[in-house]
């Protein structure tokens, strides 16, 4: 099985892949876990820009994919090829969504992307109302102003609803994180 997480920030998704990962190890499941950016050299300059903001968006975009292919061949694909779970903490759903605010066309992301990666059994986004998003990242994100990072989060909000497709669980995510958990496992085999 390979599942994915999204959402904006503040939602909880780390806790989440955590609390399901232990759940279905129990079960007996060989469970890999991961995020994107990696902590790959890739994922590590996109950090480093993220505090010194030096990156164009479109260098942001490339070194996103970057990133991404050598998680695939190197993580991802080997993972499913021998029959493990993988849970990832963002995947190529986000790169819609923030790269799609930054001027680049969602569908064309969508679209470089599953060229080169597998497209997961289940993808959930978990949801909160962007307030209680902003209390939660309030420390992270200390230079952006309030109402700068309430607009970004709401058009990434919005790139994330407008994803149609089947294998898409949207989860309340402003519950306790163990009311979360047995809605995700709800929605599981
Ligand atoms: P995040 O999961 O919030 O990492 P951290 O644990 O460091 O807070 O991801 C870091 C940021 O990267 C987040 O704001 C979303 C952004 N991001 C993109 O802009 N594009 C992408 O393709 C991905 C995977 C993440």
């Amino acid at each position: 099985m390979f599942i994915v997480f999204e959402g904006i920030d503040g939602t909880g998704k780390s806790t989440q892949v955590q609390m399901l990962a232990a759940a279905l190890q129990k079960k007996g499941h060989e469970v890999i876990t991961s995020k994107e950016p990696t902590d790959g050299p890739y994922g590590k300059r996109l950090r480093d820009s993220a505090e010194t903001g030096r990156l164009s968006p479109q260098d942001e975009l490339d070194l996103f994919h970057l990133d991404r292919k050598e998680h695939v061949t190197e993580l991802i694909n080997p993972a499913l090829e021998r029959g493990a779970t993988i849970i990832l903490d963002r995947y190529y759903f986000s790169t819609m969504a923030y790269q799609g605010i930054r001027g680049f066309d969602p569908q064309e992301i969508r679209q470089i992307n599953e060229a080169f990666a597998p497209q997961p059994h289940h993808v959930f986004i978990l949801e909160v109302p962007i307030d209680t998003a902003l209390t939660r990242i309030g420390g992270r994100d200390g230079q952006a102003n309030e109402f700068e990072q309430r607009e970004f989060l709401e058009k990434c909000h919005e790139i994330f609803a407008a994803l149609p497709d089947d294998f898409i669980t949207r989860i309340d995510a402003s519950q306790s994180p163990e009311e979360v958990h047995a809605a995700i496992l709800a929605k599981l085999p």
